[in-house]
């Protein structure tokens, strides 16, 4: 905050301050100015500033840097933040003294404020539950003897395939909307449960059309490599040749999609498939990302020329490959949701993956095969109950590093002046009890773009 020395006359700084009346539609199409946002008093603020201040995704020990402030508060004017600092330098800011009755002020005293969630790694887009695969798990078969027994990713096709685009559209924006009641602000967002030109395109479209109702930001990626659907047994090739010259070309001219992602993985796409569909991607333009080691172990080294923003799951990876991660900017996203609602022992090295300075983020995996979940702070638990991340760790994986895995970390991820105002608040005192009460949601409002999106 700029300091000011006249002192601010002692205005009311304490509750009651938020008057939601006040708080203009976060709609994306809404026209009306925004009115500034001040958030005042916040117990501890977690602003995710790099102590290196380098421009890159938190590697070792720099990603326990929280960069926090006690007594803080943040400015934000058309959807931006323009200044972070404590309230009592805040309250002797000039522009701020003028205008403090235009302002909507939230008071955060006892709570903890830090960037909304980006949660890297969703497939949001299909209709039911998989009970009868939760059951069946329950009893012992495991997620490939499930998928080989007619469940699994296939069983999801016949609804997607199936549902007006307008359905998918609901389904997407209730998660997306859920998903900003537990802090999210930005939402990787998969197709993947059509298999079909037509359906993977609907999936695409839907992503978009529920997107365009969300005050997030939603960063869509084509997964038309998922599984080979039964249709293409025993002739995956052909299965591939649709994704690289019919799904990724629309994709791309319609710029329906971002990223293309696959799923390389015993009984869904081999290294050698993987190669083409990436090359296909670049060759329209489009980046890439893939599930990678979920199940198996799969040499990374080849797959690093695609510069691929990040390579998720990551269960199963040998030294080598490690170490060749420590020197790139491939962001290795965990997704620990999959391990323990999979019932796993094991779950992804994530302390070995740090320490060697691979940046790592953690991401929910929602799906409703192996991670029906869509809180942020669930996934932190997970990460630091069974992979020992500390909280910190945890939440620069769940914050600035998610933005690094969808190449959006100069505007996301770090509540630093000029960066989008997406905020996330929590009824804590202080940040480590974001993990801690797993399976509570703490977060109390969600501010995106500088204003309120939850509560609505
Ligand atoms: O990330 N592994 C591939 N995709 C999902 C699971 C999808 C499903 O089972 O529906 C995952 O775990
Ligand atoms: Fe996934």
């Amino acid at each position: 905050m700029q300091a000011n020395s006249q002192h601010l006359q002692q205005t009311e700084v304490s509750p009651p301050l938020l008057n939601y009346q006040n708080v203009l539609s976060p709609r994306k199409s809404d026209p009306r100015i925004q009115s500034p946002l001040f958030l005042a008093d916040i117990g501890q603020l977690l602003t995710l500033q790099s102590a290196s201040r380098k421009p890159d995704p938190r590697r070792g020990s720099d990603l326990k840097e929280l960069g926090i402030i006690e007594n803080a508060a943040v400015l934000c004017l058309a959807g931006k933040i323009v200044s972070v600092g404590t309230t009592k330098d805040a309250l002797r800011d000039p522009w701020l003294k003028k205008n403090r009755k235009k302002v909507t002020e939230i008071d955060c005293a006892d709570k903890v404020v830090l960037p909304g969630f980006v949660d890297s790694h969703t497939h949001p887009v299909f209709i039911s539950p998989r009970l009868l695969d939760f059951e069946k798990h329950i009893e012992g078969a495991s997620y490939e003897e499930i998928a080989a027994a007619g469940g699994g990713i296939r069983s999801s096709l016949d609804d997607v395939r199936k549902a007006r685009k307008r359905v998918l559209a609901e389904k997407i924006l209730a998660a997306l909307r859920d998903m900003a009641a537990h802090g999210t602000t930005t939402v990787e967002a998969k197709s993947g449960y059509g298999l079909t030109v037509e359906s993977e395109m609907k999936s695409l479209e839907a992503i978009r059309d529920a997107a365009k109702q969300w005050p997030g930001t939603v960063i869509s990626t084509l997964l038309g490599a998922h599984v080979v659907p039964k249709e293409f047994q025993g002739c995956s090739q052909k299965y591939v040749e649709i994704v690289c010259k019919e799904m990724i070309p629309q994709a791309a001219k319609r710029k329906l999609a971002q990223f293309v992602d696959v799923f390389c993985e015993k009984g869904a796409f081999t290294a050698a498939e993987t190669e083409q569909i990436f090359e296909a991607a670049k060759r329209h333009g489009l980046s890439v990302r893939a599930h990678m080691g979920q199940l198996s172990e799969t040499r990374l080294q080849p797959f690093l020329r695609f510069d691929p923003a990040s390579l998720d799951h990551m269960d199963h990876v040998n030294e080598d490959d490690i170490a060749e991660l420590a020197k790139h900017d491939t962001v290795t996203t965990l997704v620990p949701g999959a391990n323990y609602f999979l019932g796993l022992k094991e779950y992804p090295n994530a302390r070995k993956l740090i320490d060697a300075g691979v940046p790592v983020a953690l991401a929910t995996d929602y799906n409703p095969g192996t991670s029906p979940t869509l809180s942020m702070p669930m996934a932190m638990s997970l990460a630091c109950t069974h992979m020992k991340m500390s909280p910190a760790e945890a939440i620069a994986a769940s914050t600035i590093n998610g933005a690094w895995a969808l190449r959006v970390a100069d505007h996301k991820g770090s509540i630093e002046p000029g960066k989008d105002a997406d905020l996330a608040i929590f009824s804590v005192k202080d940040y480590r009890e974001i993990p801690y009460w797993f399976g509570a949601n703490l977060c109390s409002m969600t501010v995106v773009s500088g204003s309120l999106a939850h509560p609505r």
